[in-house]
């Protein structure tokens, strides 16, 4: 049973599904450390629930997230924002959550908003999303991995200038750029397509889920060899799963397979 949060809305709307709202609507979910304290509880606790297959984020119609809280931030000094890993704790979660983790955006997604949502496996959007890392208007720089998560999607030519204009860019854009992995007309299309994709994933064996999201991560991190060799380990590695062989023994029975997740 998950708790009930001040900033956050948890429900599971399908089978296998956790949905995360974000919900600070009078900050347009502006992003600050007791948020993301129970982002990332809710987090662990969705990824360590036997019932739970894959994870949906997202915000309002109005805003994903509006970035970072300006206001929480404006008087930080050097030595306050280093000495206790200022945003740190906002990223590291989030990126070592081992169930996949579908972004769905509309509305604004600005600064740490628009970094939060790239932290995600796959981005959905709508039509109405505002993307945009408008850090340099604010006399500061993206530092929740921006400027290297935006380079590595959708190129070092359009990110470079996207950061140092901070100019916004549409949902119709973050599609066209490969941003995102599908655009929706209307919000509600966004969310039920999220959800409609995290209760397909929640279908699958959970372990082989959990070595797909692992090998496609790893070639973010590592030369096509190494993660080409990478994949192939964990490849061999899923022969010694139940659910492989019950995957392949039901296609060859044609038959449906019921997991184990072992
Ligand atoms: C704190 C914010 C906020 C933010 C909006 N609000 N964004 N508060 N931090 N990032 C608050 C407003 O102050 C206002 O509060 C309320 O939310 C509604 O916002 P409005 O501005 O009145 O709404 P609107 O006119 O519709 O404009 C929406 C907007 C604008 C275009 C998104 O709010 C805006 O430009 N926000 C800032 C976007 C931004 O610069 N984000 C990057 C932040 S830096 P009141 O009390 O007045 O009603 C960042 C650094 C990341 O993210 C570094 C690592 C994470």
């Amino acid at each position: 049973q998950l708790p009930s949060y001040e900033h956050l809305l948890v429900s599971t709307p399908k089978p296998g599904v956790g949905l995360i709202q974000l919900n600070r609507p009078k900050a347009l979910n502006a992003l600050c450390t007791p948020l993301f304290v129970e982002l990332n509880d809710a987090l662990r606790k969705l990824d360590t629930d036997k019932e739970i297959g894959a994870i949906v984020l997202t915000g309002s119609e109005k805003a994903f997230a509006a970035g970072a809280d300006i206001k929480e931030m404006k008087d930080k000094t050097f030595s306050t924002a280093y000495g206790s890993d200022f945003i740190e704790m906002w990223s590291d979660l989030v990126t070592q959550i081992k169930k996949p983790i579908i972004a769905a955006v509309n509305g604004h997604a600005l600064g740490g908003g628009c970094e939060l949502a790239m932290m995600a496996d796959i981005m959905y959007c709508s039509t109405t999303a505002n993307f945009g890392q408008p850090e340099i208007k604010l006399g500061t720089i993206p530092g929740a991995g921006g400027s290297q998560r935006l380079t590595r999607a959708i190129g070092k030519a359009r990110a470079m200038e996207l950061i140092l204009t901070g100019n916004n860019f549409s949902g119709k854009q973050a599609g066209e750029w490969g941003l995102a992995a599908k655009v929706f007309e209307s919000p509600q299309e966004c969310v039920d397509g999220a959800v409609g994709t995290a209760e397909k994933i929640a279908g699958y064996s959970r372990i082989v889920v959990k070595a797909a999201k692992e090998v496609v991560n790893k070639s973010q991190d590592l030369g096509i060899r190494e993660g080409v060799e990478y994949e192939r380990r964990v490849f061999h590695g899923l022969f010694g799963s139940k659910d492989q062989k019950i995957g392949m023994a039901a296609f060859a029975e044609k038959k449906k397979p019921q997991w184990t997740n072992e």
